[in-house]
Formats: C-alpha cells, structure tokens, sequence
C-alpha cells in the first residue's frame, strides 16, 4: 500500500500531517514496510519528517506554472509583520497564512538568530520548510533586527502601518470586520510577540489598532490563529477592490480602442 493509498489522498502536501500520522498509526502496528512512489523503503515507525521526503512531490514545472497563475490574485502593497516572535512554529504558520490568502510580503523584526536573513538559506531551512507547510519556498520574507529600522523602511517606502492587538491600544482602534483596508494604497499590517504583544513604537508610528472580537476566557489568540483571520479580511477586501480596479481599467482602454 503506498502512503497515498495508507492516507486515502492522492496528491498535494497541505495538511497532510494528521491523516498520515493515522495512516500510519493505523498500518505501523503490523510492521509492515512502506515503499514510497520514490523507490524508497523504510520502516513504518519512523518520525513523520522522514515520511514527508519520501513523499510523491509534485514536479517543479507545475508549480511553478500554478505559482504564475496565482501570482494575479496576490494582494499588491500589502505586507505582513510578525514583530520578535519566539516560537518558529508560529513564523511557518503566518508565512503559510501570508502565501495563501495573498499577501505579497511577509517581514519579520528579530535580533535573536530564530531564522537566518538570506532568504537562499531560510527557504532550505527543514523546520521552516515544514511549519510553512513549504510556503517559505512561495513567499518574499525579509528580516529586520529591530522594529525602527522596519518602520523606517515601510514609511521610507510609503507604506502605513497598522498594528493588531487583543486590547484597546492606541488612538485609533477598530474592530477588524468593521474597518475599510483598501484606503491605504500600501500597508502592512503587524503582529506583535506571543507573550508581550504589540510594541509601543509600533502602536505609536501606526494608523489604527484592529482586534479581533474576544468573548470567551482566554485573553488573546495564538500568534498563527490571529494572522489567518486578520489577513483573511483585510486581503478579501483589497482583492475585491484590486479586481474592481482592473476591470474598470480593462473597460477604459476598451472603450478608448473602440473611438
Ligand atoms: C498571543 S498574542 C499576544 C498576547 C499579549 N499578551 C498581548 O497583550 O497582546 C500575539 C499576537 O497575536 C495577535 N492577536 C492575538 N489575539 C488577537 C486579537 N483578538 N485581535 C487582534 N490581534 C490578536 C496580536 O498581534 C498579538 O500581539
């Protein structure tokens, strides 16, 4: 049975972890061995990192030709900032976020060797590469080793800042479904440290605070969690307006074409 089959999918490499952990939960007591469709074979006990090389990948040529084809629908000017994060986990779960709802850039403020600066080398980093779920191969990251000298690139840039908190911070705070995000031409949209959140020099050189609505115990949302429903609304919003535009633009030349 190959692991595909041991799964019950075909294809892909999203989300894979749980139904092949089951998979072989479910096969590995009768110490079978697995033969991969790569001509490898090993034991069904091994960790799951080395089931994932084993993997059928998809060919490099169809990715990229899907990577082109999606590269329209990729919210322009926008950029995600993951402000000193701790835990690696959480970089690849908004790195993943970022590459697949749109976002163009992902930034990371950090002074601690958490992930490397040359994107050459974080791409072929393993742990990147499999909390990113691969996104990290996907996605422009660049890091910055603190948070003025990012806020003084996007400003220099003309990007405007918003933070995001569980709290009221700031002048300006919204809630996140009931803001506009398409009046910022470029934006960049932060997210602060698992344990003390936002920074106040982020909060003061930023437009607004957006929450997302808290009713239940717990505080806050985990750092991942909070950045894939942040940036769902905020690039849903902007493609919108970013189609809208094209279509108007497409409808203009026609009709001065058609003179
Ligand atoms: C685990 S939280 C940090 C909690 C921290 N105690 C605080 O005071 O912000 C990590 C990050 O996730 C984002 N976040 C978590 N919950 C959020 C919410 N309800 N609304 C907006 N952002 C949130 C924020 O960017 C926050 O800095």
């Amino acid at each position: 049975m190959s692991l595909w089959q041991a799964s019950g999918r075909n294809g892909g490499r999203d989300d894979h972890d749980a139904d092949v952990t089951s998979a072989l939960r479910g096969i590995a007591a009768s110490k079978l061995y697995l033969l991969s469709p790569c001509p490898s074979i090993c034991k069904l006990d091994r960790t799951i990192s080395m089931v994932e090389t084993m993997e059928e990948k998809p060919s490099k040529p169809s990715l990229r030709a899907k990577a082109n084809k999606i590269r329209i629908l990729r919210c322009k000017n926008l950029i995600a900032v993951i402000e000193n994060p701790e835990d690696i986990r959480n970089i690849g779960a908004v790195v993943r976020n970022v590459n697949a709802l749109g976002v163009e850039k992902a930034y990371i403020v950090t002074n601690k060797n958490i992930i490397p600066d040359d994107w050459e080398v974080m791409r072929n980093k393993a742990n990147l590469i499999a909390y990113s779920a691969s996104a990290i191969k996907w996605s422009f990251v660049k890091t910055f080793p603190d948070t003025e000298k990012c806020l003084d690139h996007l400003e220099k840039n003309g990007f405007t800042s918003i933070v995001t908190s569980p709290h009221v911070k700031g002048k300006n705070n919204i809630v996140l479904h009931e803001a506009n995000y398409t009046k910022y031409k470029k934006l960049a949209v932060w997210f602060g440290n698992e344990k003390t959140g936002i920074s106040a020099l982020a909060i003061e050189r930023s437009a607004a605070c957006v929450s997302i609505p808290m009713v239940g115990i717990i505080e806050s949302l985990n750092l991942g969690t909070s950045s894939g429903i942040v940036l769902y609304e905020i690039t849903k919003q902007r493609r919108k307006f970013q189609e809208r535009l094209a279509e108007k633009v497409a409808e203009k030349t026609k009709s001065n074409g058609s003179v």
